[in-house]
């Protein structure tokens, strides 16, 4: 059905690639891993804003499965932010009635930083203001191949599966926005069932730059556009 949308941000899913981290430290003359520590500062500023401008659900890429091949000391550092991210941010959270939920594979995370999702995922369990998801080691292609796999486990015991989108072990709920900081315009491999229907934002601004400003900013640019799911448009809106 074609749709507009008039209040910015109210009741949407919006997902974002945090991108640029490392372009913006090394523009300062600084490692890598400084860009993704100010990455960090800036996921914290993105939630705050995402809960007061009334989203339903904001993912966020924070570890994609193909960052394993990066250099060990980053990877390193990267798992260490997260886990002290996660211990730190649990009790914002749940003041905030935010219920974290960590989307991706488990099996391969060092054994702090899983105690810390499941911790944060636990003390926050019962937020109903927003939904805050981290991808982490996430590929959207195994999530959809682990579903294919059940669809057919399903089939095969004569169950009749009620649709394959629930199968995903990410819930399947409809990516309204998708935002790509950095400045590269491509998926890596994010949410790609969800981004069906989704709206596309790509911005230069390097993440840790990105603020409340850059998220009223798409939230604008999608309000402004006419989502029409392949319909015609609505009566009255120019042919
Ligand atoms: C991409 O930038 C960013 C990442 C691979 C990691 C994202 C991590 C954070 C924002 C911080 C930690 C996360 C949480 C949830 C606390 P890049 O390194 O690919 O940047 P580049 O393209 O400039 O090299």
């Amino acid at each position: 059905m074609a749709q507009s949308r008039s209040t910015a941000g109210q009741g949407l899913h919006v997902a974002i690639i945090m991108d640029g981290n490392g372009r913006w430290a090394q523009a300062r003359g600084l490692p890598r891993v400084f860009g993704h520590v100010a990455g960090a500062r800036a996921v914290r500023r993105c939630v705050r804003t995402a809960g007061a401008l009334g989203l339903r659900t904001l993912t966020l890429f924070a570890f994609s499965s193909a960052n394993w091949m990066r250099p060990a000391p980053e990877v390193d550092a990267l798992c260490a932010l997260m886990t002290r991210h996660l211990r730190e941010e649990q009790a914002r959270l749940r003041a905030a009635g935010v219920r974290l939920e960590v989307i991706g594979r488990r099996d391969r995370l060092p054994g702090e930083l899983l105690e810390a999702i499941e911790e944060a995922e636990r003390q926050t369990s019962t937020g109903t203001q927003l939904c805050l998801r981290l991808a982490i080691d996430y590929s959207s292609r195994e999530s959809i191949l682990g579903a294919a796999r059940r669809f057919h486990v399903e089939t095969a015991r004569g169950g009749a599966p009620a649709g394959f989108g629930r199968l995903l072990a990410t819930g399947a709920e409809d990516v309204d926005l998708l935002i790509r900081t950095g400045g590269e315009q491509r998926l890596s491999d994010f949410l790609l069932w969800e981004c069906a229907w989704a709206e596309l934002h790509f911005t230069r601004v390097a993440w840790p730059d990105f603020g409340a400003r850059e998220l009223r900013r798409a939230l604008r640019s999608f309000a402004a556009r006419e989502r029409r799911f392949g319909a015609l448009p609505e009566k009255g809106s120019a042919a």
